[in-house]
């Protein structure tokens, strides 16, 4: 995955923005990572407009605690600050932008020549630009962090602001802007920095209403209760009257099954298939990065989107991983999985 956002990623950004720029040698825009949810990317800096009709209307309100909480941004062209603001507005919070010390101009950006300075601070991962602007959030418990995708990365500016140490501590919860790419490859860039709480992140478009979506599912917590029991890489599945720990892997699918976990426990009748799996739908999709794979004992892994697979046997399949069973032995999972069809109740 690591491989994906950092080479093959910025690669097919490469194509796409090319592609569209090119006047004889006209290249489809790639849709490979625009979601099933709400989408409307609408990419000011290369015209690219992709919009998908919203799915989802969920107005209900969930607790979220507005007190303690801040919106931190990057923005050059726009697209971040938009969302910011609307993330500002919903949860009625404080807002603060990173001022590059030298700021970003046109010439800057240019994607199609790897000597322009954006590119250049992304290619080089000690490059640190400088801030302008002292940022005073030691008074929040949640920080939402935004920036826009660069090369499938977040701009290197945002670990100069990390490196500050101002969010050490805290609940991040990141959220970025781009063309096309999703958040997975800037969240491992984050998770190198331990002492932050990091939460799932979000890739999101401009349209309000995806924002709001997002932003009404969150269920943010203050730092104490998250350090408690918000353990974010591991869930939990019961069945038939025992637990298992999933260690999850970091990926677009398991930051969504872990939000929608937040809000509640997710019930799988899964059906035993072929001698080494049981699978079952979970009723809503999460993103795809299926890949031929040879499944063991424990794995859990995405099937067609919208099922999941928890293996107690091995199986070759394209197939999205979701995570291990970490604490029992092949035999003993075997034995409680049992040879029908089981309940599978997943939650945090
Ligand atoms: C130097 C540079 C690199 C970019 N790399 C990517 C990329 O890898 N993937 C992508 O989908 N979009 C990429 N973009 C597009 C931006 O992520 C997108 O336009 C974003 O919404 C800009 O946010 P802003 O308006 O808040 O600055 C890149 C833009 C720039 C300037």
């Amino acid at each position: 995955m690591k491989m994906i956002s950092k080479i093959i990623l910025p690669i097919i950004f490469s194509i796409i923005i090319t592609g569209c720029n090119a006047t004889n040698n006209t290249i489809e825009p790639v849709k490979e990572e625009v979601k099933e949810s709400n989408v409307e990317v609408v990419n000011k800096d290369t015209n690219t407009e992709i919009k998908e009709e919203n799915k989802v209307d969920n107005k209900e309100e969930q607790p979220v605690d507005e007190k303690d909480l801040a919106v931190v941004y990057f923005s050059v062209t726009g697209n971040t600050k938009t969302v910011a603001e609307y993330i500002k507005s919903e949860l009625d919070a404080d807002i603060f932008e990173i001022v590059p010390k030298q700021q970003y101009v046109d010439a800057d950006l240019q994607y199609n020549d790897r000597n322009t300075r954006a590119t250049k601070e992304q290619d080089d991962k000690t490059s640190r630009p400088e801030i302008k602007n002292d940022i005073d959030i030691s008074k929040y418990d949640t920080i939402l962090l935004g920036y826009p995708i660069w090369w499938g990365d977040c701009p290197r500016i945002i670990q100069t602001f990390i490196e500050t140490d101002k969010l050490n501590g805290k609940n991040v919860i990141p959220f970025c802007t781009s063309g096309s790419s999703g958040i997975s490859g800037s969240e491992s860039t984050l998770k190198q920095y331990k002492d932050v709480n990091w939460q799932p992140g979000k890739r999101l478009t401009t349209s309000k209403d995806e924002v709001t979506n997002w932003v009404r599912s969150l269920d943010i917590k203050s730092s104490d209760k998250s350090k408690e029991n918000n353990n974010l890489n591991t869930i939990k599945i019961e069945v038939n009257n025992k637990e298992l720990i999933v260690e999850l892997e970091e990926n677009e699918a398991t930051n969504e099954l872990v939000q929608k976990l937040n809000s509640g426990n997710v019930v799988v009748e899964a059906n035993e298939y072929g001698g080494f799996e049981k699978v079952g739908s979970l009723g809503f999709s999460l993103t795809r990065e299926d890949k031929q794979v040879t499944t063991k004992a424990g794995d859990l892994v995405l099937y067609q989107g919208n099922q999941i697979s928890l293996f107690y046997d091995s199986n070759s399949w394209s197939y999205t991983k979701l995570g291990k069973v970490t604490n029992m032995s092949a035999n003993e999972l075997k034995e409680v999985l049992g040879s029908g069809d089981v309940t599978l109740t997943l939650k945090k």
